[in-house]
């Protein structure tokens, strides 16, 4: 008797693509990096060797990524300003060298990579350690060029990502986040015993709540079929939705050749509202409750100019269906966390759109999963 093995379907453990296999792995991705560094209900963070002295002498965090990893950072930046309050800086890798940087021994430079090889990463964590910043890395590959050369760092455990589009990555990357900054704010005496320990289970429960948006995929593909046709997308949302529909915007656009774009909402007035026209697709993030009002005028704006809203929002605001054409729910859970939720739908909803179209979704035309030139 003869078998033909197909190694490459078998590595894609009977997902059509590493992308699809990616996604459903995030759950366990997550789990595994988040679990081992909570102990006792209390964050510990490897080997770590900053000390608290440090931390509070800390004047500036200074984030430096490309791609979906500065994607991570401008999440980051909320969410580190906002537990441990101190100002931060994001800034794309290959910008940092060239623009005078003002850095000194009270910076904490944080570089994230899942390859932990990519050029302009390594070249600008290298020059903020010759201007004297600390360094702490977050990083997939274990023993690559950014974690040897950094101070401290603490690894993803995402497992292998094999599509240049990353997900897995992305969202363990964005977990690293929500224990450092709790962990920050906890060294710092920002949080009362009672928010630290709300914290740490709203972390706890992340995995969870991933895996339920990704058991009710249908909704999503059923989006997908409505809207892969489209000429333009336009990601809005405010804040925390900002920074992560810049993410959600990547990942239609790299996979799918949709041209799509983020913007901040409340900017949107000043210029790119110009571009709305009947059946623009505009993919509004309103997750944030302070902000939920403010979205829905953008949201009226931008229907009132014929284009048809996508609304992203937690299970409790169905009022949103009075203006949006469609909605996609994700569970409810602390505010901060909604980015690492939010996340997953649009990652399935470019997916979706992409195979319909008919795109190579794991190596997406011109780009690579780790850019080793500068
Ligand atoms: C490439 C990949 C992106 C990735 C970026 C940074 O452009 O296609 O998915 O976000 O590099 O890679 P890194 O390995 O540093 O996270």
């Amino acid at each position: 008797c003869h078998i033909d093995w197909d190694i490459s379907a078998a590595e894609k453990g009977g997902y059509q693509h590493f992308m699809a296999k990616e996604i459903m792995e995030q759950p366990k991705a997550v789990r595994d990096t988040i679990s081992p560094r909570i102990q006792d209900g209390k964050i510990v963070l490897d080997n770590i060797t900053l000390t608290a002295e440090q931390i509070k002498g800390f004047s500036k965090i200074f984030i430096l990524a490309c791609g979906s990893a500065y994607h991570v950072g401008m999440v980051a930046k909320y969410i580190l300003e906002k537990f441990a309050r101190i100002p931060v800086e994001v800034d794309v890798a290959s910008e940092f060298r060239y623009r005078h940087p003002i850095i000194d021994d009270k910076v904490l430079v944080l570089v994230i990579s899942q390859s932990g090889e990519t050029a302009d990463t390594l070249a600008a964590l290298r020059e903020a350690k010759k201007l004297g910043a600390r360094t702490l890395s977050i990083v997939n590959v274990v023993g690559s060029s950014i974690a040897n050369d950094s101070d401290d760092v603490i690894y993803t455990w995402a497992g292998p990502e094999i599509a240049v589009a990353t997900t897995k990555a992305y969202s363990t990357q964005l977990a690293v986040i929500y224990l450092l900054a709790i962990y920050f704010a906890d060294l710092l005496g920002n949080l009362s015993k009672e928010d630290y320990a709300y914290y740490v289970s709203q972390l706890q429960e992340l995995p969870d709540k991933i895996a339920e948006i990704l058991s009710n995929k249908e909704h999503i593909q059923f989006l997908a079929s409505q809207f892969f046709n489209v000429k333009d997308v336009f990601f809005i949302g405010r804040n925390l939705d900002y920074a992560m529909s810049l993410e959600g915007s990547l990942k239609l656009k790299e996979i799918s050749y949709i041209h799509s774009d983020a913007y901040a909402a409340g900017e949107l007035k000043h210029g790119t509202i110009s571009l709305v026209e009947d059946g623009t697709l505009v993919v509004a993030l309103a997750t944030q409750n302070k902000l939920f009002d403010k979205m829905m005028s953008n949201v009226k704006e931008v229907k009132a100019r014929g284009a048809v809203v996508l609304g992203l929002t937690t299970e409790k605001n169905t009022k949103i269906e009075q203006e949006a054409d469609h909605t996609l729910y994700i569970p409810e859970m602390c505010e901060m966390m909604l980015p690492s939720l939010a996340v997953v739908p649009l990652q399935l909803f470019a997916y979706y759109v992409a195979s319909m179209k008919g795109c190579d979704i794991d190596k997406p035309r011109n780009l690579a999963k780790s850019v080793t030139v500068e």
